[in-house]
């Protein structure tokens, strides 16, 4: 009984689908809360690898209802080919629930998302997913709920509307061909139809559960660097992956949530442009980058990798009011002879910790960086924390101190046994 809300501490691609999955043993409802299909969560059960985009990852437990809430930007098409996918491999999908208030991602979206993208002299690196054209409309009052778009009379109503001032922007500002309406609105229906079942007010089903004792997962998806209000901005998405942002994102009140849990990969990655202060380059990358498999669940591209940042660990703690972290990938790390934390940045002759809101500065900020002696052993393949090598412990510990959060999991590879629990995680 209670709730539990897992965050990335970094920016995104921490491995918050295992811990997810991990966790959602015990609940009752899982429930996404922000962000779409930029996301890219993988789940290893047994010997099969699922890589999930829109569902929460607690769809694995029978049983457990899996809420795709109104924070959400949802592209109907991907979800459908996601919950066919799950059912070609035998997972029941009859528990997913559709938030009636999350706005969907038209085709004019990912357009724009691709023509905006190209036109920026400066790259943001995006999914193309139509993410940020998306919350753009939602912001502006332009977007198409899902509740919406189960209503014929009222999704022809609105599509047309907004669909001619797309087109307008197509024609005279990208010099592009304006979007059939018909051809939307068919195949848009279509989705409507086969969606429809599974569209509710998703923030009364969370509220009751709520009431009714169940224990209640929120699943987060990217990181707090990539927060509209508190990463790299603008560098960022679009959407607020911290856990004030469940409230909003699910429709619940801020006192509902109990424990906040957030993953931290042993070492640092990032997708996209952007500052990244702990960057590594060369062949250190490259190896860390294979033996990490870094490579974009969502758009397959190359990660960039980096040392572990205690400044990024102190930004996640304070806004996420972190109870526990959950370490992952900490196997990658083995046979390096040495490991580097970030504990600080060196900037005008002084140390600073906390992370400045001013790229200008930021690009000015020299990482400190801390020297701690590596292991040889493969973590992946020790069955106790206890007999893990004294200098893994130890990074573990580090990582806990200047972060000043407890470690609870630490995770040394994709499967579920290869999980342990330092202190346990309960709702
Ligand atoms: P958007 O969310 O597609 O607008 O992309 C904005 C930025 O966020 C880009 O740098 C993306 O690479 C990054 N991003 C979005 N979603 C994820 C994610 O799930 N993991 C890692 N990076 C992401």
């Amino acid at each position: 009984m209670g709730t539990i809300v897992v965050v990335g501490t970094q920016w995104g691609d921490e491995g918050k689908g295992k811990i997810t999955d991990i966790l959602a043993e015990k609940a009752g409802l899982v429930v996404r809360f922000q962000g779409g299909n930029n996301a890219g969560h993988t789940i290893v059960i047994e010997d099969k690898t699922y890589k999930l985009h829109l569902i929460p990852s607690g769809v694995f437990n029978p049983g457990t209802i899996s809420i795709i809430g109104n924070g959400l930007v949802i592209d109907p098409e991907v979800l459908i080919n996601e919950i066919k996918g799950l059912e070609i491999q035998g997972i029941d999908t009859s528990c997913i629930k559709i938030s009636d208030r999350a706005h969907v991602i038209m085709p004019y979206h990912r357009r724009l998302d691709t023509l905006e993208e190209e036109k920026r002299q400066i790259k943001i690196g995006t999914t193309k997913r139509g993410i940020g054209p998306a919350y753009f409309d939602k912001i502006s009052r332009t977007g198409i709920r899902i509740g919406e778009l189960i209503n014929p009379e009222e999704f022809s109503l609105r599509l047309k509307t907004v669909l001619e001032s797309k087109n307008e922007i197509f024609e005279k500002i990208y010099g592009v061909e304006s979007m059939n309406f018909e051809e939307i609105f068919e195949e848009y229906s279509q989705y409507a139809l086969l969606l429809k079942d599974k569209v509710a007010d998703t923030s009364i089903l969370i509220d009751q559960a709520v009431e009714q004792g169940e224990s209640v997962l929120f699943e987060g998806a990217q990181g707090v660097m990539l927060d509209i209000d508190h990463g790299t901005y603008p560098f960022v998405t679009s959407s607020n992956p911290t856990a004030g942002a469940v409230c909003v994102g699910a429709g619940i009140g801020p006192g509902r949530i109990d424990k906040v849990v957030g993953v931290v990969k042993a070492y640092t990655t990032r997708v996209g442009e952007g500052p990244f202060s702990t960057e590594l380059f060369g062949e250190l990358a490259d190896s860390l980058r294979e033996a990490g498999g870094e490579y974009g669940t969502t758009t397959g591209r190359p990660r960039r990798i980096g040392w572990m940042d205690a400044v990024v660990m102190r930004h996640a703690r304070r806004l996420n009011a972190l109870t526990h972290l959950a370490i992952t990938k900490l196997d990658v790390l083995s046979g390096l002879p040495t490991v580097k934390i970030c504990t600080g940045y060196e900037l005008d002759g002084k140390v600073i910790k906390e992370w400045p809101a001013s790229l200008g500065v930021l690009e000015k900020c020299k990482p400190i960086y801390e020297e701690m002696e590596g292991w040889t052993q493969d973590l992946s393949k020790i069955d106790r924390y206890e007999d893990f090598p004294p200098q893994a412990i130890a990074y573990v510990k580090r990582i806990e101190e200047l972060a000043n959060v407890p470690v609870s999991i630490v995770s040394v590879g994709p499967g579920r046994n290869q999980t342990k629990f330092l202190e346990e995680i309960s709702f």
